[in-house]
């Protein structure tokens, strides 16, 4: 029998933050050469119309239908050691809250060669959207990008608010629509000025963009008041401000 070589690999590629003009020229070039794309809620699903691969779908739907990454794992190795070529397209970049690195060591030990396209995270371009600079000379000197998925004070939280609080970067908060009462209420306990710009952007780069803007304060009121919903992107530190028309100064 011929023994050919197994042309099967696994491509993680970052999708950016859904608008499909936002996919790198080699995630586009990937996704379009892949027999098999698995792919995310948050993926920018509109760069697979007209392509002829099969598409598996084990996006998690908040509070709904979820695929176990063990689940997923599996069948990214299963596809590939069958010899297809696999893309697994997220939203944003694989390696920000995406599970990537899972999914690449998944694919290592089972002997699947496995390649990574960067992204564009949301929790920059969410902000960029809205007119938000992450970093701003003479208002920030960095950013702080964290998961608000488990509240302050949760026993699962391994994130030291406190310090958040006296980090002096901008707070980039990413999973946070329900828990944002109790993030700044902490942040404001541990001695965040209540009066710090904020701003929550949703459904970045989509036709439902939506922009609210206040401060630590009030935040989590007014996006309740907006029935804003998850994906959403909470900016707090003075970037959140931002007034591309008033004079900076510094470093
Ligand atoms: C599981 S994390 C994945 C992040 C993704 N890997 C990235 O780099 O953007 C999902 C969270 O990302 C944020 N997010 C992703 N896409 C977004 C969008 N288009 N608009 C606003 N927030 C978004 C939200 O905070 C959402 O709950």
């Amino acid at each position: 029998m011929e023994n050919r070589p197994n042309r099967g690999r696994v491509v993680l590629v970052g999708g950016g933050p859904g608008d499909p003009g936002l996919i790198t020229v080699a995630g586009l070039e990937a996704v379009r050469s892949a027999d098999v794309v698995v792919t995310d809620r948050l993926a920018p699903l509109g760069v697979l119309h007209g392509l002829g691969c099969e598409i598996v779908d084990v996006g998690k739907i908040p509070r709904g239908r979820t695929t176990p990454q063990e689940e997923i794992n599996r069948i990214l190795v299963a596809h590939a050691a069958a010899g297809k070529r696999v893309v697994r397209l997220k939203g944003g970049d694989t390696f920000v809250f995406g599970r990537g690195g899972e999914e690449l060591e998944a694919c290592v030990a089972a002997g699947i060669p496995v390649d990574v396209i960067p992204g564009v995270t949301s929790a920059i371009a969410g902000p960029a959207l809205a007119g938000i600079p992450v970093t701003h000379r003479g208002l920030s000197q960095g950013f702080t990008v964290v998961s608000g998925h488990v509240p302050p004070g949760d026993p699962r939280s391994t994130l030291d608010w406190a310090a958040l609080a006296r980090s002096g970067t901008d707070l980039v908060l990413l999973m946070a629509v329900a828990t944002l009462p109790a993030i700044t209420a902490t942040l404001i306990t541990e001695g965040l000025d209540a009066a710090t710009p904020a701003a929550t952007v949703a459904d970045a780069t989509l036709p439902t963009q939506r922009v609210v803007r206040a401060d630590l304060a009030t935040i989590a009121e007014r996006i309740a008041e907006a029935c804003i919903a998850s994906p959403a992107i909470t900016v707090i530190g003075k970037v959140a401000g931002f007034d591309p028309g008033s004079e900076t100064t510094g470093v």
